[in-house]
């Protein structure tokens, strides 16, 4: 009889945890074995899942992640059927990916709906971000990055700039229309821009050089929105027309991945030739490049050292970076801040099953992440830090990074000194205009030229004056030395009986040559 309660008891302690379950279930989209590009679950899945494990023992958080995951390339369609799925069977609390913009688009807009929480470590070119709601963007998105790149030119004080960007191209367009809107708005000039087309084998279709000549006499900072094949063409040809080598020109242009921006993999990583890219090298000293900053500390290493090893145990990848990248870090990012919300939710005594209160909690939230300090805006987006890479040791051709710029706090750190070729920092614009044929200028010539002849005109005026009077002076002077009657002081004999002082000027006089005078 007393045997029974022990052996219904765990029983029912079991059916009640079944019951309850206490675990936070995650849907992750994320495409599957991607041909395209480096967003897949092979890479981004060991990621999340450190993080799920450090959600358990840093903040006593379960998390169940159900795979949303669909083959091989991005597909609005495939994301918001497995979204759709998901919420379906299960009480999803959260969806973390997918890292493709398009699919974003569309699952974003029903995780809206249904008032779920999203985050995403991608997802930089959204439309109409205010409509969804419960989107967290843990990198950064295009704004933010167009942000940064004006401040990197306000820290040169470049307030003009060329801007050269690749039309029919998501990415790129947008990038350059939001640049030009937020320059504008911010006191900056666009000089000048230019539009290149590239075919779908990569192969520019644009006259390039036509486009580099333009932007020589119209430009001396020049931003290039495009990807690495199509800066060095343009460097290549900026070499030629002698624009690299001097103070004059400055090339800036951003990178996705701070791995593939520092060192010498900028120039060296193309198909050019040995010689071409030697030429490119020389090319690069006039070239700044602008990516996300990412910290190499120590941390992130041991990280990256568990991602790979994790995706090549479970995932069946092997991971060619040699540390993960940004995108990477954020996923893992996103995940761990949800927990440590939910967590905060828990403590407060609130429900964590509720959307509106995680998604709230995770707006304007700071965090210390793994891929540095995230800070989260009103809008539920990641405010980013970035790098300012430059090739400052000329010899190897290595670019490190020079510069830090603060999202957050909007503060500069100085890393390590530019090498500006020609040795000095090139101007917004020159004084005598981008061709070198402004009136003003030549006005300002003459201007010059006038008052100098005016000041020597009248040194002259004054220097014979001088002369004359001097001349003058001198004869008067010779002409008296020459006087007979010029009289010296040791010649003149005052008077023994002056009665007065008035008769001081009654003095003995005695001559040279004519003995005692009386006056
Ligand atoms: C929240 O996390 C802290 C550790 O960061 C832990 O001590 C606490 O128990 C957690 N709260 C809940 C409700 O699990
Ligand atoms: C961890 O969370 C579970 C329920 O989610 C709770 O029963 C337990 O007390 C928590 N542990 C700590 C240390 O807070
Ligand atoms: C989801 O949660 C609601 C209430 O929170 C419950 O009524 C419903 O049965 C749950 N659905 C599933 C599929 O667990
Ligand atoms: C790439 O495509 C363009 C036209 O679309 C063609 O002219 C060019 O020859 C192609 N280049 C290569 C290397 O296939
Ligand atoms: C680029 O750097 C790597 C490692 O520092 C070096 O092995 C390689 O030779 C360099 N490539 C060129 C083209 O200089
Ligand atoms: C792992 O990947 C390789 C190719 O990348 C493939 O040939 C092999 O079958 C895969 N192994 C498993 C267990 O999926
Ligand atoms: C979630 O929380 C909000 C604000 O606290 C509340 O208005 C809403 O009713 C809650 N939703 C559910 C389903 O409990
Ligand atoms: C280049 O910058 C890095 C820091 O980013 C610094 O460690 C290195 O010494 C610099 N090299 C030269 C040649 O100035």
């Amino acid at each position: 009889m007393t045997l029974i309660p022990y052996l219904i008891l765990p029983w029912i302690a079991v059916v009640i945890a079944e019951d309850v379950d206490p675990s936070f279930k995650v849907g992750v989209l994320m495409v599957d074995g991607s041909v395209r590009n480096r967003f897949d679950i092979q890479r981004i899945g060991p990621a999340i899942d450190i993080a799920a494990e450090s959600c358990q023992s840093k903040y006593n958080v379960t998390l169940s992640l159900l795979p949303g995951y669909y083959p091989r390339e991005c597909s609005a369609e495939m994301a918001i059927g497995r979204a759709t799925d998901l919420a379906m069977n299960t009480n999803i609390s959260a969806y973390v990916g997918p890292a493709c913009s398009d699919d974003l688009q569309v699952v974003g807009r029903f995780a809206a709906y249904r008032n779920i929480p999203i985050l995403t470590g991608l997802g930089d070119v959204l439309k109409e971000r205010d409509e969804f709601r419960t989107l967290i963007r843990m990198s950064y998105d295009l704004k933010d990055k167009a942000h940064a790149i004006l401040a990197f030119l306000e820290h040169f004080k470049w307030k003009r700039f060329g801007m050269i960007y690749r039309q029919n191209d998501v990415y790129y367009t947008a990038m350059a229309d939001l640049l030009f809107y937020l320059a504008t708005s911010a006191d900056f000039e666009v000089v000048c821009q230019q539009s290149y087309i590239r075919a779908a084998n990569k192969t520019i279709l644009s006259n390039l050089d036509k486009i580099m000549e333009t932007m020589r006499d119209c430009s001396r900072v020049i931003v290039i929105l495009g990807g690495d094949k199509d800066v060095r063409e343009m460097m290549l040809i900026a070499k030629r027309l002698d624009m690299t080598s001097k103070a004059d020109y400055a090339f800036i242009y951003t990178e996705l991945f701070q791995n593939e921006a520092k060192g010498n993999l900028s120039w060296s990583r193309g198909s050019e030739s040995t010689e071409d890219k030697l030429k490119l090298k020389e090319a690069y000293e006039a070239l700044l490049i602008v990516s996300l900053n990412q910290p190499y500390s120590e941390e992130y290493k041991l990280f990256s050292e568990r991602v790979k090893e994790l995706a090549a145990t479970n995932y069946n990848c092997t991971y060619t970076e040699d540390v993960v990248n940004y995108f990477t870090a954020s996923f893992h990012d996103a995940v761990l801040m949800l927990c440590e919300v939910i967590n905060e939710t828990k403590l407060l005594g609130e429900d964590p099953f509720n959307g509106t209160i995680i998604t709230s909690r995770l707006k304007n939230k700071k965090f210390n992440g793994i891929s540095g300090l995230v800070t989260i805006n009103e809008k539920g987006d990641r405010v980013a830090d970035y790098a300012l890479l430059d090739q400052n040791d000329t010899v190897k051709g290595n670019f490190e990074v020079v510069l830090t710029y603060f999202g957050s706090t909007k503060e500069y750190k100085e890393v390590s000194s530019i090498h500006w070729p020609g040795g000095k920092i090139p101007k917004d614009k020159p004084k005598c205009g981008f061709d070198g044929k402004d009136p003003a200028c030549n006005k300002r010539g003459l201007r010059l030229l006038e008052t100098s002849l005016i000041i020597t005109l009248f040194l002259l005026i004054v220097i014979i004056i001088i002369g004359v009077l001097t001349y003058r002076k001198i004869r008067l002077e010779s002409k008296l030395a020459n006087m007979s009657w010029r009289v010296r002081w040791d010649e003149i004999t005052f008077l023994k009986d002056i009665r007065n002082s008035c008769m001081m000027s009654r003095l003995s006089i005695t001559s040279a040559k004519n003995h005692k005078v009386e006056l």
